[in-house]
Order: structure tokens, then sequence, then C-alpha cells
């Protein structure tokens, strides 16, 4: 069968993560990357996968540079009545078209606040607009649905935040460490191929699929139910888990229902109850992308077991199974993933 684009882009990524380190990372040890210095409050805005790529992008900077970030999707930000100054408003946008993010890089610099846009593409209306760029490296995406470009923002990200925990004299030694292996993390993950398509098949059947996970997972479950959504038509729900279990769980009862737990860190204790009630008081199917425990003798666990256990590690990883995931869900559904019914690759006015 003619391999899509979408496969082709997925199957790219361990190069273009080597391409991006090469770029913007040097002598071991130090991030050169067009952006400001002396920030201490980021604010994230985006659009479908990019938005979350920031919504994961704002822990790391948080726990890697100790920077104060938030993730808001466009459309929302073009909404809001207060927008906090004294940030640095990183726009990320694969296309650099998307009318929704433009819009608010463009509110952003009527009140002159410094603005960044990490995009796919040089010269785009985006690149042109920002007062800082970074170029994500990916080369050019044609299937819709968002894969190695969304890895390249997200890596992107990580190499800024890395940059400013070493502006501020922070140990930086994991995640030096962290940047030699992920080229082999993405590649071991692609190499699960064949037990992602066993899930898919599993999966494949359901109409009703829950995708949760908690922290900062939840992006991935976000990006994963995108993902499953462009490509396959199914309407799959994302829920923070611990959310989950406040009622919402009842759908539970339609026992059409599967459940789906990403987590790209140890199972919390919490996480591990929650999912015991479930199996207890409902006992749908299980499946589990990343860690997880036998206490929950899941129906499929996807993991890639990395020897290093950092979660920054485990997110890029979990990111490529759901990325595969979504794949081989609709080529299993005999879906054109390339072009999927009524999606254009930019959402713009015109
Ligand atoms: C949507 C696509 O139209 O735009 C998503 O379906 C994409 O896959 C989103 O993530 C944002 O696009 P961009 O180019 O701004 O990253």
């Amino acid at each position: 069968m003619k391999k899509s684009h979408m496969e082709i882009e997925i199957k790219q990524q361990p190069q273009i993560i080597s391409k991006i380190i090469d770029a913007y990372f040097f002598d071991n040890e130090k991030v050169i990357i067009d952006a400001p210095d002396d920030v201490d409050k980021i604010i994230m805005v985006a659009s479908g996968s990019s938005y979350h790529c920031a919504r994961c992008a704002a822990e790391i900077f948080g726990d890697v540079s100790n920077i104060e970030a938030r993730a808001i999707y466009s459309s929302e930000f073009l909404l809001k009545k207060v927008i906090p100054n004294h940030a640095l408003y990183i726009f990320i946008s694969q296309s650099g078209e998307t009318t929704d993010t433009l819009s608010a890089l463009q509110k952003v610099k009527q009140l002159g606040m410094q603005t960044l846009c990490v995009t796919n593409v040089e010269n785009s209306t985006m690149w042109k607009a920002a007062d800082y760029r970074v170029n994500c490296l990916a080369g050019e995406e044609q299937s819709v649905a968002s894969t190695k470009a969304l890895t390249a923002q997200m890596l992107c990200l990580y190499l800024l935040a890395i940059k400013y925990a070493a502006d501020k004299k922070s140990d930086i030694s994991k995640q030096i460490k962290n940047l030699q292996v992920l080229p082999d993390v993405i590649q071991r993950s692609i190499n699960l191929e064949g037990k992602i398509q066993t899930l898919a098949k599993f999966l494949y059947k359901y109409r009703d699929i829950v995708i949760a996970a908690d922290g900062v997972s939840y992006a991935l479950a976000k990006e994963a139910c995108l993902k499953i959504k462009e490509t396959s038509y199914i309407n799959v729900m994302s829920h923070i888990l611990g959310e989950f279990m406040h009622g919402h769980l009842a759908v539970l009862n339609n026992k059409k229902t599967i459940l789906v737990y990403i987590s790209s860190d140890e199972l919390s204790y919490s996480a591990i109850k929650n999912l015991e009630k479930i199996k207890a008081d409902y006992n749908p199917p299980i499946c589990v992308i990343g860690t997880s425990t036998d206490r929950l003798n899941t129906s499929y666990n996807i993991d890639c077991n990395l020897d290093s256990d950092n979660y920054i590690l485990k997110i890029f990883s979990n990111l490529v199974i759901i990325q595969i995931l979504a794949l081989k869900i609709a080529e299993k559904l005999g879906r054109d993933v390339d072009k999927p019914k009524g999606l254009r690759k930019i959402v713009t006015e015109n």
C-alpha cells in the first residue's frame, strides 16, 4: 500500500530532531536561538496541535527554567478583556498563517509587548510580524494532521527552556543527556509500530473512546483526541482523570466505551486508585500508553521502556505513539489520512 504523507512524516522525525538539535544546540552545552533574555513570564498562544504543544511546554518552562508559563487558545485569547503584560508572548503555528493566532499576535504587538513565533514556515505572515522567530525546521508538512511539525515545535520550546535555565546558571546536565538520546527515543517509539497496530485493531471498532490523563500528559490526551478525530472522524473525548471521576465516568455505563490512559511519569497513587475504582465499578477495557502497573490488569499497554525515568523523554515518546496510533486506526477504517473530509491544513478567513 502506498505510504501516506502522514506515515512518511512521522518516520522522518528522528532525523528532524537531530537536525533541530544541531541547529540550535552547540558544544554540547549551550542553546543559541532567537529569543529575548531575562524573561520571567511566558504566555503561549496557539490553536489545535500547536496549542497542545504549548500546554506541554508550559509545564516544562516551569520545571526546567523556573519560569511562570501558560498556554491559551488563540480564539480564547481574542476574547480576553485583560491582557497580562510584562510577559514574553510566544505564538506557535506550523503554517504561520492561522487567522486566530495571527490576530492574537497583532493584538499583543499593538500593546507593545515582546512577541516570539515558533513556526515551520519562514517568511510566513507570522514570521514577518514577530519580534523574535524560531524556525522549527521540520520541512514541508503535507498531511493535514500535524505530526513532525508538532514534535519539532515541542523540541524548539524545550530548547528555549534549556536556554533560559542555562542563563540562570541552573544545572542543565539532565537536559543535555535528554537531547543526546532524544533521536533514539523517537526511533524506538516508531519501532513499536507493530504493537501500536495491534492496539489500533482493538480500538477502531469503538465509537466511544475516553482518553484520560493527568498533569502534563493531559495535553497529550487532547492531542490524541485531535489526531483521531482529524483522521478517523471518531468522536473521542479527553478528560483529566482526576476530574473525570466527578460524574463524567457515568458514560462508562455504556458498555461500548473504552478508556485509554496516557502516562508520561510514574503512575500517581491517585491515578492508580481512580483506575482501580473504574475497573471495579464499570470494568471497561483499559489501555495505557506510557508507564503502567500490573495492578491495573490492562487490555493493552504500549510503552517505550526508556532507560531514563525522565518524563520529558516520555512525553516525546508518547507523542509519537499517539501519532502512529491515530494513523493505524484511520488506515483500519480506510480513511484518506492526508486529506480528511472538510479539513484544510490552514484555517484562514479566506
Ligand atoms: C487546524 C489543523 O486547522 O489548525 C490542526 O486541523 C492544526 O491540525 C491547527 O494544529 C493549527 O494550525 P497551525 O498551522 O497554526 O499550527
